[in-house]
């Protein structure tokens, strides 16, 4: 396993490697949801480059970017016994050296909800993954059903902006209780742990009224609020219900629709989705 801490060093190790590369984005602290993006992307290439870069332009002024949980003694582990090829570990003046202003706009879907609670997340998210894709050239690169509008946005860049990549979704992973495996989650302490898994439970409450028939967006997302209010330590951001492409919100479900939500569980703010089709 190589390590690269800069672009030039990254370029030069990624030049001249036949066959297909594939890319995982992550920013570290790895858990295992990232190990079955990680697996996927071995199983379907020949090389493997995992980047780790806690990325400051997707945070907002009062998030957590200071306080965001790294290890990367650790994750350097799990990336050699995974048999990582190439680590890609820039510093923030790599990736944003003075001067830096160049900035990829995803539009509309980027400012619907995670873009409208998270203003310039998405700003951040694609100009850092454009930033990666350019600097790897990855045949494939993988991405987390979990963050799905992400993924979403990650896709629309590659359509709009005629990129020379495969963009491949992989399924959400989760705790035993359903709580969809993520970084945040070392956040939250053992009370606010247990009522965590009311995220992946009132998704799935919203997926069985809408199997037993029920088609108005507006009751379905009605109940599931309800349903989260009457758990402890509970704040909802969104409740949504949107047509998977546009994101725009649905009054009458219909196939496909990505119902998700955000949720603080105390200050630990929370993040989650369920496809209906
Ligand atoms: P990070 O939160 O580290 O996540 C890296 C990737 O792992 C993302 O594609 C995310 O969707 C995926 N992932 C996280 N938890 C998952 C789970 N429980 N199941 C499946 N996949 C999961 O997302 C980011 O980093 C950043 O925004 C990044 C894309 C690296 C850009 O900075």
């Amino acid at each position: 396993m190589k390590i690269a801490e800069t672009i030039a060093e990254a370029r030069r190790l990624r030049e001249g490697l036949p066959g297909p590369v594939g890319l995982v984005p992550t920013m570290g602290f790895l858990h295992d949801g990232h190990l079955a993006l990680i697996r996927r992307s071995r199983a379907e290439n020949s090389l493997m480059v995992v980047s780790v870069f806690v990325n400051p332009a997707q945070f907002g002024p009062q998030e957590d970017f200071k306080t965001y949980p790294r290890d990367i003694e650790r994750d350097l582990k799990i990336l050699a016994r995974e048999n990582t090829d190439i680590v890609f570990l820039p510093s923030v003046e790599e990736m944003y050296p003075p001067g830096f202003d160049g900035w990829v706009d995803m539009g509309k879907i980027a400012r619907r909800l995670e873009g409208a609670s998270r203003p310039g997340h998405f700003r951040g998210v694609a100009t850092v993954v454009a930033k990666l894709f350019n600097i790897v050239q990855p045949t494939k690169a993988y991405f987390g059903q979990k963050d799905a509008q992400q993924t979403i946005v990650i896709k629309k860049m590659v359509a709009d902006l005629d990129m020379n990549l495969k963009v491949v979704t992989v399924p959400t992973v989760r705790e035993t209780d359903g709580l969809a495996i993520s970084s945040r989650n070392a956040y939250l302490n053992t009370e606010e742990r247990q009522a965590a898994a009311v995220l992946y439970r009132s998704l799935c409450l919203g997926q069985q009224l809408w199997a037993e028939g029920e088609k108005g967006a507006g009751k379905i997302r009605e109940q599931m609020t309800a349903f989260i209010q009457s758990e402890p330590f509970t704040t909802i951001d969104y409740v949504s219900i949107a047509e998977p492409e546009t994101l725009e919100e649905m009054a009458v479900v219909k196939t496909p629709a990505l119902v998700s939500l955000a949720v603080r569980i105390g200050k630990t703010r929370l993040i989650d989705n369920v496809v209906l089709e």
